[in-house]
């Protein structure tokens, strides 16, 4: 190494510097030395105790300046988001409930996901209305996009063409691989204890259609792996007016070799709209329950607390039937189920048709002043159309929603 001091090694500079401290101690009084403690003493003192403020610079006129060091490692700063996981939202509809439902799913599934709404220019503008959602959108969460000019969703059959497309899910949807689908008709429930990445291994869950099955469910709520379904496309089209995506695809996902889909039992705990699944177990006996085979289920159900979710099903979420026109008696059939819902899920009533008018608990039904009727107030006594489940008001589901049973 070389050195402004010459040939001088290290050691030889050590060498030099002690003898030089040794021959001035040797050359000093007691009397200096005493002073010299004392001074450095203060000296010490003033460091540790003294201002923290430091004085500014114009006051140590003489002291060198350190160089600035940054270091700069070339890289975008790390999203905290996971652009292989794609939620997708489609309506052309403007909709009250597109940004709250948007809002809603962004904090229950789980946070490195990326949103997607792809609407009209009448849906992308009334959704852009919401602040909050324009924050999502500064912050990289969400994307408002619109539905390809080419394309159109009037319709079932229209949504079914669109989503067969192979240029949506390898051209316009890439970079993701799973892809999240939720419908206005579709919920996931803030209370589960399940966590959509548990179901990442999957080519296709949504509701089943059978609890048998071995395969298949509703895609109005279904969470889809992209590249099996680019495979399926690739492969073969969709005949205009014939099935169903859901199920043209699935069938064609199902008989793949390799082919990962979630059965009629692990789909029922992943969402519910047909059929019921098995209960909640409250306490040790969780362990046994069949959702721990699917999905990671947080914490157990503790005894005293949880009692009231003992034996109710609870899928992570919910689609309704037909558009959430048809709610099936299996899940919303009894008094009982119901309660259990409005507890467990009460974020459904979102989705649902219910009139608020219609719903005024409390003592405020005398009050009530409907706006349709006039400012100056109803004619008649509004007659609360509720339903008392174990002496609690509970809103009553429209009877047009309920299917006949
Ligand atoms: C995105 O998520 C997938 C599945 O959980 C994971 O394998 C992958 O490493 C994640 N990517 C990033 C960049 O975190
Ligand atoms: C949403 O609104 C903001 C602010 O008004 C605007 O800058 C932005 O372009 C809008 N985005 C869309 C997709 O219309
Ligand atoms: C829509 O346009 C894109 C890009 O031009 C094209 O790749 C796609 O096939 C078209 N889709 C339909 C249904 O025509
Ligand atoms: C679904 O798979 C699970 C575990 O692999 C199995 O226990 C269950 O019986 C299967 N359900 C059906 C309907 O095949």
């Amino acid at each position: 190494m070389s050195s402004s001091a010459g040939d001088m090694s290290i050691d030889d500079a050590w060498n030099s510097v002690q003898s030089a401290v040794l021959t001035l101690w040797s050359k000093t009084t007691r009397r200096m030395r005493a002073t010299g403690a004392v001074a450095l003493f203060f000296f010490f003192c003033i460091l540790l105790f003294g201002p923290s403020e430091l004085p500014d610079a114009s006051s140590l006129p003489n002291l060198p300046t350190l160089p600035e060091v940054s270091l700069d490692y070339h890289d975008p700063p790390k999203s905290p988001y996971n652009i292989s996981k794609v939620a997708l939202l489609i309506e052309n509809r403007p909709n009250p409930i597109l940004a709250p439902l948007l809002l809603h799913f962004m904090s229950v599934v789980p946070p490195d996901w990326r949103f997607r709404f792809m609407g009209s220019l009448e849906s992308v503008q009334f959704v852009n209305q919401s602040r909050a959602i324009r924050e999502q959108v500064d912050a990289g969460k969400l994307d408002l996009t619109y539905i390809p000019a080419n394309m159109s969703t009037a319709g079932q059959e229209m949504i079914s063409r669109f989503l067969t497309t192979l240029w949506l899910y390898e051209t316009v949807l890439q970079p993701a691989e799973w892809l999240l689908v939720f419908q206005t008709d579709s919920m996931l429930c803030a209370n589960s204890r399940q966590s959509l990445n548990a179901w990442l291994d999957y080519d296709w869950v949504g509701a089943p259609w059978s609890p048998n099955a071995r395969f298949g469910g509703n895609g109005g709520l279904s969470l889809r792996r992209v590249s099996a379904i680019i495979d399926v496309l690739k492969n073969q089209e969709r005949e205009i007016n014939s099935e169903p995506e859901d199920i043209w695809l699935t069938d064609r996902l199902g008989h793949r070799p390799g082919a990962k889909l979630a059965n009629g039992t692990a789909s029922l705990t992943f969402s519910g709209e047909m059929y019921s699944g098995d209960g909640e177990l409250v306490g040790s006996k969780a362990s046994k329950n069949s959702a721990h085979k699917f999905g990671d289920v947080a914490g157990e159900l503790v005894k005293g607390i949880d009692d009231w979710r003992e034996g109710f099903y609870e899928p992570m979420g919910y689609h309704t039937g037909g558009s959430g026109r048809t709610l099936h008696s299996a899940i919303w059939g009894t008094q009982a189920m119901r309660k259990h819902i409005w507890d467990y899920c009460p974020e459904v009533k979102m989705m649902l048709e219910m009139d608020a008018a219609k719903y005024v608990p409390g003592n405020c039904h005398a009050e009530w002043k409907r706006w349709d009727q006039g400012e100056s107030g109803a004619e008649s006594e509004p007659v609360p159309e509720t339903e008392i489940i174990d002496g609690v008001e509970y809103p009553m589901i429209p009877a047009g929603l309920l299917s006949p049973w």
